[in-house]
C-alpha cells in the first residue's frame, strides 16, 4: 500500500443481477444432467428437448410448447406460422426491447407503434385501437419487466378487428392473469430464456406456446428448415422456406433442472419487491406494482424518478447496480426511422424513457442487500437533490 493512502472502508456492493448464485445452488444437478447429455452424443433435437417441451406445456397450461433458439425467433416463427408477412401491420409497443419490433421487420411486415398506458409501462389498448388500419393483422402485448398486461381489452380488440394476439412473455415467465398463465392467452406466447430472464438458460434459448394444433405444426416445421419429415413427410423435401431455430440439448437439460424452481424464484422476487415498497414508499420515486388483477414477477424492478440520471449516478457511486431499460423508445431509434415517427408521437413512452431506472432484483438477493439498496436510495431522497424531487412530486 502507498504510504499516503488512507485505509478505505469497504462499501458493500449490490449487483443488478448475480447469475452465479443460482448455478452454485443447482451445481450438482446441472453437472449430472450435462454429463448425461455429453455421454449421449445427442446435441440437437434429443430427449431433453422433447421432455422439456412436455414439462413446459404442462407448466404453462398449453397444448403445445416448442423449443426454439431465442425469444426473437419465438416471435418470428409465431408470426410466420400465423401467416404474417409483407404488407401486414403489427401493433407493437414503442416502449419495449427492440427484439419485439425487429422480429416484425424481419418478416417484411411493418411494426405500428403504440404508446404505453398513462401511469404504467405496458401497451395502452385505447391507443392500439386508434392505430388499427385495414392492414393490421396482429398485436404483440409485451408483459414488460414481468408485469402482466391487462389482456381483456387487448383480446376484445383482437376479436372486434380479427387480429392475432402474440404475447411477448420474454420478461414474465411464470406470471399469471387470474387463473391463466401468461403465454396461454393469445394465439401464441413467446418466451426468451436469455440468461438474465426469470427462467434462464446458459446461453440463448426460447419457446413458443400455443393451444392451436395447426400453429404448433407450422412452428415445428419452420424451426427445422421446413423439412417435411418433421411432420411425417419426405426428408429433404421443403414445402416452404424455413428457419434454423432449434433449442439444443444442453440448454434444454439446464432448463429442465430450473423449471421446477421457477415459482419459488418468482416468489422470492415478489418478496424483495415488497420489501423495497416498505423501504421506498416515501422517497419520491414511483414504485412498480401488479395491476389489473395480474401478477408481477419482477424480471426487473423498475422505478420512475424525475431525477433519474442523478439517482442513477448516486447508486453507481455507492456500489449499487442500476440500469436504464430503455433509454430510447423504439419510434426514436435510428433503426425504425423509416417508419416516419416523430418526437412527441408517444408522450407517455417518451417520458418513461427519461424516468425509468431498474435496481437490483434476483431471487438470491439477501435481505441485507435489499436494505442496503433501500438505504442508498433513501440517502438520495433526503439529500438536497432528493428534497427537490419531493417538492416537485408533492
Ligand atoms: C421484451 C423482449 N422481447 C423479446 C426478447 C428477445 O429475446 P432473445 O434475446 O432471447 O432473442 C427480449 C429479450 O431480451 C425481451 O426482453
Amino acid at each position: 500500500m502507498h504510504q499516503n493512502s488512507q485505509p478505505t472502508a469497504t462499501v458493500p456492493t449490490v449487483p443488478l443481477i448475480d447469475l452465479r448464485a443460482q448455478h452454485q445452488a443447482l451445481e450438482s444437478q446441472l453437472v449430472r444432467s450435462l454429463r448425461r447429455v455429453f455421454a449421449s452424443g445427442r446435441f440437437v433435437m434429443g430427449p431433453n428437448v422433447h421432455a422439456f417441451e412436455q414439462e413446459a406445456a404442462d407448466y404453462f397450461g398449453v397444448k403445445h410448447a416448442i423449443g426454439v433458439a431465442s425469444g426473437t425467433d419465438a416471435l418470428m416463427l409465431s408470426l410466420t406460422a400465423l401467416g404474417i408477412g409483407r404488407g401486414d401491420e403489427v401493433l407493437v409497443p414503442t416502449f419495449t426491447y427492440t427484439a419485439t419490433a425487429a422480429a416484425v421487420c424481419h418478416l417484411g411486415a411493418r411494426p405500428v407503434f403504440v404508446d404505453s398506458v398513462a401511469g404504467g409501462f405496458n401497451m395502452d389498448p385505447a391507443d392500439a385501437e386508434r392505430r388499427i388500419t385495414p392492414n393490421t393483422r396482429a398485436i404483440i402485448p409485451v408483459h414488460l419487466y414481468g408485469e402482466a398486461v391487462a389482456m381483456e381489452p387487448i383480446m376484445d380488440l383482437a376479436r372486434a378487428h380479427d387480429l392475432y394476439v402474440v404475447e411477448d412473455v420474454a420478461q414474465a415467465a411464470g406470471g399469471r392473469l387470474g387463473n391463466a398463465m401468461l403465454g396461454s392467452i393469445g394465439a401464441t406466447g413467446c418466451f426468451s430464456f436469455y440468461p438474465t430472464k426469470n427462467l434462464a438458460a446458459c446461453g440463448d434459448a426460447g419457446l413458443v406456446t400455443t393451444n392451436d394444433d395447426r400453429v404448433a405444426e407450422r412452428v415445428l416445421l419452420l424451426r427445422q428448415q421446413a423439412d417435411a419429415s418433421v411432420l411425417g413427410g419426405q426428408k429433404y423435401s421443403h414445402p416452404t422456406v424455413g428457419f434454423n431455430s432449434r433449442l439444443d440439448e444442453v440448454q434444454a437439460a439446464i432448463l429442465r433442472v430450473k423449471l421446477p424452481n421457477l415459482d419459488t424464484w418468482n416468489q422470492l422476487r415478489i418478496k424483495h419487491a415488497e420489501r423495497y415498497r416498505a423501504l421506498l414508499s416515501d422517497c419520491g420515486v414511483q414504485l412498480p406494482a401488479p395491476s389489473n388483477g395480474g401478477s408481477h414477477v419482477y424480471c426487473l424492478y423498475t422505478v420512475r424518478s424525475p431525477e433519474r440520471d442523478r439517482l442513477y449516478r448516486h447508486l453507481r457511486e455507492n456500489g449499487i447496480g442500476a440500469e436504464i431499460y430503455y433509454p430510447i423508445p423504439l419510434h426514436l431509434q435510428e433503426a425504425y426511422r423509416f417508419l416516419g415517427y416523430q418526437r412527441g408521437d408517444f408522450p407517455v413512452a417518451e417520458r418513461l424513457a427519461e424516468e425509468v431506472l431498474s435496481i437490483p432484483i434476483f431471487p438470491e438477493l439477501s435481505d441485507e442487500q435489499v436494505e442496503r439498496v433501500g438505504t442508498v436510495i433513501r440517502e438520495f431522497a433526503f439529500s438536497a437533490a432528493g428534497r427537490a424531487v419531493e417538492e416537485r412530486t408533492a
